[in-house]
């Protein structure tokens, strides 16, 4: 029943991030991705198609007749991105996986949900993939099939949010560092130096900005990256080896670079805080450490260690990980009312015509069939009968009509759902 919905995917789980990006809509452009979707489309035979990419995950789910057999994917795969001709046979076949009917939708439900994210529990793929649809849709790629398919995929989502406990307890190791500094009540006003601009400081004044932390320095071995930083924060930038000859106080020290040997020695430390020993929080997020060890042994700092944080952060994904059961089980009998739903909306869709054709059916009686006839009628009688026909019309549309409410609401009962497909409440 279900059959034709089909999901042709690429995921972190069969696939290196580099290699993912073999399997994307090669362009950066709207129009052109809108066009090239759009000849997809037209070219395979989909009804619909929605497409979503990211940088774990190629996704594209469509409806419609096709086999998906190997010959298939692999050709619709070398039209999505022409290269795919030149890699060894079974690249494509090794690395795509397909899914399809109820199989489809409960990959459609797992993705939302998170529960097959690389950090399970992020619920950035639920916004990236109703993003996704929002953007088919303006293409002119997603019709009723899909949208339904959506609607339950996003009310399935928000239920597993709401019931399990798969999103909380962070697993970023940036964000339990961050919360950590938060526990020690540092005030806004507090000056932080930051030591590297790659990507975990980046996203470490990304937390500072949300909460109003806004006096930094930051120093980088280039100035690029730094200034990026310091323009969001509205800090100051300096390269790395002017760190040295820094005379303002801080407050706050974090640092977090690829450096494989410290970079705040004992003896830089040292003259970073000059004669003004007090307590001063030191973050080091890198790996392996680019604070001293003898920094801690030989100052007053509060060191915020990053490998409890790193012993934190497994702990929760353990927890997460644990809930991921639950959720599972949650989504079953989501696919299994999904079923229902579909089936409902199929007679809907049939059910629609059924007015035109009675009115149909009349036009055709009055005008043809019985036009002789009634032509002789006197007004009076003609108006009776133009009356009872009308009536006749809608009591013949309301029959149907009635009678599949009916057993909607049988098939709910027993199912133990509204006529939304939402569980009853008790
Ligand atoms: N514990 C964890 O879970 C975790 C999570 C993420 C990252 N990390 C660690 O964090 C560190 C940085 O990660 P990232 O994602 O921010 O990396 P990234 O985006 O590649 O940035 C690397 C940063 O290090 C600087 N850098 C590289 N080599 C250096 C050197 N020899 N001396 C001084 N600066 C140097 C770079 O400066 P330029 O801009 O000048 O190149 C840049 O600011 C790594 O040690 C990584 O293992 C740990």
């Amino acid at each position: 029943m279900l059959k034709n919905y089909k999901i042709l995917t690429v995921t972190h789980k069969t696939t290196n991030t580099e290699d993912i990006a073999d399997f994307i809509v090669p362009t950066d452009d709207k129009t052109e991705l809108s066009n090239r979707l759009v000849k997809l489309k037209e070219s395979f035979g989909f009804d619909e198609l929605m497409y979503l990419a990211t940088c774990n995950r190629v996704l594209f789910l469509f409806t419609g007749k096709i086999q998906l057999d190997s010959s298939f994917i692999t050709s619709f795969f070398q039209s999505v991105n022409p290269n795919l001709a030149q890699q060894p046979k079974m690249y494509i076949s090794e690395n795509v996986q397909s899914f399809q009917g109820n199989k489809a939708i409960h990959h459609l439900y797992e993705i939302a949900a998170s529960v097959d994210s690389m950090v399970v529990g992020e619920r950035e793929i639920f916004r990236q993939l109703r993003e996704a649809y929002e953007e088919c849709r303006t293409y002119g790629l997603i019709g009723d099939n899909i949208r339904i398919a959506m609607r339950a995929t996003v009310e399935v989502a928000k239920e597993v949010y709401a019931h399990t406990r798969i999103g909380e307890k962070s697993v970023s190791v940036v964000s339990l560092a961050f919360r950590k500094l938060q526990e020690s009540n540092v005030p806004t006003s507090a000056r932080f130096l930051i030591v590297g601009a790659g990507k975990t400081n980046e996203l470490f004044s990304k937390f500072m900005l949300k909460h109003d932390y806004r006096n930094a320095v930051i120093f980088n071995r280039s100035l690029g990256k730094a200034e990026a930083i310091a323009g969001e924060l509205g800090g100051e930038a300096c390269v790395l080896s002017e760190l040295e000859n820094y005379e303002d106080d801080f407050d706050v020290m974090v640092v977090c670079t690829a450096a494989v040997e410290p970079i705040i020695t004992r003896h830089l430390y040292g003259k970073l805080i000059g004669k003004d020993g007090r307590r001063r929080i030191v973050i080091d997020l890198s790996l392996p450490n680019n604070v001293c060890r003898q920094v801690v042994e030989n100052f007053d700092v509060e060191y915020i260690d990053i490998e409890k944080l790193r012993q934190l952060a497994k702990e929760n994904m353990a927890f997460r990980m644990g809930e991921v059961e639950k959720a599972r089980q949650l989504i079953s009998k989501r696919v299994e009312e999904f079923k229902m739903r579909f089936r409902q909306r199929q007679i809907e869709r049939a059910m629609s015509d059924v007015p035109t054709q009675i009115k149909t059916i009349k036009s055709h009686a009055v005008e043809h069939v019985f036009k002789n006839e009634l032509d002789k009628l006197d007004p009076e009688a003609r108006d009776l009968l133009d009356r009872m026909m009308d009536y006749m019309e809608k009591r013949c549309i309301s029959i149907p009509m009635v009678a599949m409410k009916d057993a909607y609401r049988k098939l709910h009962r027993q199912a133990g759902i509204d006529m939304d497909g939402n569980p009853h409440k008790k």
